[in-house]
């Protein structure tokens, strides 16, 4: 039995409207790095395929190598063992110009210019390509507006903006060339909780309109399970630990070392990943006023509920009534307040707490033209999170995505 539909599942690189650019796909293959003078690898023997288009979250405890892994991407380190191909091209083939005129980076304290203003600091990359001034000057203004910051920004200087803003104008100054690949090394870190959020939010609908491949490297492993299609733990010594989706980390992780790093609460945040719309909803028995009653209880009764939802004629939910007090033809008189709806898009520790916060075990569920979509159950909830090995391995997986 499936109670979970996970179908409609899709990690956040997977909402994509239309890709810009277009997007690599990056292969790390046997790498390692040694750095001069030290006896052990930094990165050790690493290999992983990041998809055209995914974001790929690089996690791990301080020291693990995370860094050293970005900055062999676009060669700020060199590497002497095993390859890193970018769709199907290695890295150490290429001149380093082109290749880095590929990668946008963006890292935490974005080191803007702080002589130069805005507009000049995202047209540095196009300035070296040699656009003339008029297109440097549109894209600086597309950029402002994809990152969320007013085109007035464009002509102040990085010390009269907020540390946040000046995140954004990093992100616009990486995006300026269209690269296909960005590298992104603890971009939010050292921004407020509401502040690194809201950029969360808002790298999120960016992706889904640009579509890059993304290589983000954080020590927050619920920004990694927010943000990522599929999240690298690597362990001390630059040793991959687990590359999967963000559910099939939460759900099996591979040892202790994981389970640790993901947290004791991994039961919570699996369900901050999952959403209303994403469950087989229990059909709920619902009637209009003036139905026959006596109809109507006995499919509530049959569907072994003790309530009847009341809807009017577009099916939006009106009421609750106790399925014993139907008599004659159904009465509006007689139904209680729904209370709080859950919502299709709702994530189901909401749904969850919403429950809680009310009597009983199941909640009503609206979708988006507020008509009755059905039940959510406590037992649906705890199905789903069960249903691990089949329905956890296809979560986010290619064979299931739309
Ligand atoms: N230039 C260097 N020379 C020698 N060792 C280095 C150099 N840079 C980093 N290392 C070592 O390589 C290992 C990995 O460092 P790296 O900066 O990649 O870690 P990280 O995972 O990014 O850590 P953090 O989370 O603290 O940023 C560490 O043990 C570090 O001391
Ligand atoms: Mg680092």
């Amino acid at each position: 039995m499936t109670t979970s539909d996970t179908a409609h599942h899709e990690g956040p690189s997977a909402r994509q409207e239309a890709s810009g650019g277009g997007a690599a796909e990056i292969v790390f293959d046997s790498v390692t790095k040694r750095y001069p003078g030290q006896a052990e690898p930094a990165v050790d023997n690493l290999s992983l395929t990041i998809g055209a288009g995914e974001i790929c979250m690089l996690v791990g405890p301080s020291g693990a190598g995370k860094t050293t892994a970005l900055k062999l991407i676009n060669r700020l380190i060199d590497f002497e063992e095993g390859d890193i191909l970018i769709d199907g091209r290695g890295v150490r083939e290429q001149n380093l110009t082109e290749l880095r005129r590929g990668i946008g980076y963006v890292i935490q304290q974005i080191g803007l210019f702080p002589h130069m203003t805005i507009a000049a600091n995202i047209g540095t990359v196009p300035r070296l390509l040699g656009w003339d001034k008029a297109r440097i000057r549109d894209r600086a203004a597309e950029l402002l507006e994809l990152v969320g910051l007013d085109p007035e920004y464009a002509k102040r200087y990085p010390t009269q903006l907020s540390g946040g803003q000046r995140q954004r104008v990093g992100l616009a100054r990486a995006l300026a060339a269209d690269p296909p690949v960005m590298l992104m090394d603890e971009p939010f870190g050292a921004l407020d909780p509401i502040t690194r959020a809201r950029l969360q939010d808002e790298f999120l609908r960016l992706q889904s309109r640009v579509g890059k491949t993304v290589v983000f490297v954080t020590h927050d492993i619920d920004e990694a399970i927010k943000m990522g299609d599929r999240v690298c733990v690597l362990r001390q010594g630059g040793v991959l630990a687990q590359y999967d989706p963000p559910d099939v980390l939460l759900a099996k992780p591979v040892d202790e070392f994981v389970a640790d790093f993901v947290g004791a609460d991994r039961g919570l945040k699996r369900l901050s990943l999952r959403r209303v719309g994403d469950l087989r909803l229990l059909p709920a028995p619902s009637a209009k006023a003036g139905d026959d009653a006596g109809e109507a209880r006995a499919r509530v009764k049959q569907a072994g509920y003790e309530t009847l939802i009341l809807v009017d004629d577009q099916d939006h939910p009106q009421g609750i009534i106790e399925a014993d007090k139907l008599n004659g033809r159904v009465d509006a008189a007689l139904a209680r307040p729904i209370g709080v709806a859950g919502r299709l898009e709702m994530p189901l520790r909401d749904a969850l707490s919403v429950m809680l916060s009310q009597t009983g075990s199941h909640l009503v569920v609206v979708d988006d033209d507020e008509r009755l979509a059905g039940y959510v159950s406590a037992d649906l909830i705890s199905a789903a999170l069960a249903g691990t090995d089949a329905s956890a391995r296809a979560f986010g997986s290619e064979e299931d995505a739309e």
